[in-house]
């Protein structure tokens, strides 16, 4: 049983507090929530019946884990040096910061502070969706499992990959989300209610993941079973592969990938 404390209560802080406090990984007794505006200190407190404060150094000497869910452009020096006078030594910092880096972290904290770096996935209320995770050379993956895994999955990554998982891993329900509208579209092209053509989009969508984990398969394997000569199947893939499908799919997660190193850098 450990305290856990969130240093800033935002949009992403929020979310995983939801889902630790659904999957019983945390009581409300144990989270509390700093933040510099006030009305989301009350409205994590009414929501969640979670500690909030307005102020930077309350809870912060009980807690095991801090994490630091402000955004890039806060001042993350001040907040650094105010843990590193008012928390325990022992305490594991966990920064879901995007593109500010361990070392930099690290020149702001104590020099043997645990800190773990994550980029967190946005599927935390389904417990789906991996986040990417590195650690320092003080930190232990057992120090924060149970925390990491309450909001969804985990995959330890070296730091240097942390742009690539954000950009694929992280941005990646937004490519499925996109596919998914673009084939109810499709459907609805054709001729099909949308009601229907978004029933049966989402069916699909779910069945070929199931499909691929079930027979452990390659796509290729299962298209091969499902495209019969001259049939419905290979004349389809036959558009498909004369149209920008798949170059546009990566180059679109390139871009991604490129833009959060970009935004990291300003
Ligand atoms: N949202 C996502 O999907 C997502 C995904 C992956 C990673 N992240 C990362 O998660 C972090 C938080 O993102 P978010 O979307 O949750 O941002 P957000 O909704 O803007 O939340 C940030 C909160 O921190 C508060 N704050 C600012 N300075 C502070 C300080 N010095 N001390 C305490 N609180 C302070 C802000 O208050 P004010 O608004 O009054 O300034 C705001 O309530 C970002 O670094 C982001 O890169 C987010």
């Amino acid at each position: 049983m450990n305290n856990l404390h969130f240093i800033g209560g935002g949009q992403m802080a929020e979310a995983i507090i939801r889902a630790l406090l659904t999957n019983e990984v945390y009581i409300k007794e144990q989270i509390s929530v700093y933040d510099v505006n006030a009305s989301r200190c009350e409205l994590l407190q009414t929501k969640y019946h979670i500690h909030s404060t307005t102020s930077p150094t309350e809870k912060l000497a009980s807690a095991d884990l801090i994490v630091l869910a402000v955004r890039p452009q806060d001042d993350i020096e001040t907040i650094c040096q105010t843990i590193k006078e008012e928390s325990s030594k022992e305490a594991t910092v966990v920064s879901i910061v995007a593109g500010v880096t361990i070392k930099k972290l690290a020149s702001y904290l104590d020099s043997n502070r645990s800190i773990i770096r994550v980029i967190p996935n946005t599927l935390t209320d389904t417990g789906l969706g991996y986040s990417g995770v590195a650690l320092n050379q003080f930190a232990t993956k057992e120090q924060t499992a149970s925390f990491l895994n309450g909001f969804g999955k985990v995959e330890y990554i070296d730091e240097s990959l942390i742009d690539i998982f954000t950009g694929y891993g992280v941005a990646g329900p937004n490519y499925v989300y996109y596919f998914i509208e673009s084939l109810a579209d499709a459907g609805v092209l054709a001729g099909l209610p949308r009601e229907q053509a978004w029933k049966i989009a989402l069916e699909n969508t779910a069945g070929a993941v199931a499909m691929l984990q079930h027979t452990q398969l390659h796509p290729r394997q299962l298209l091969d079973i499902n495209n019969s000569p001259a049939g419905v199947g290979i004349n389809a893939l036959y558009e498909l592969n004369n149209s920008d499908f798949a170059a546009g799919l990566q180059r679109s997660v390139l871009k991604a990938v490129k833009r959060t190193t970009e935004l990291g850098g300003e």
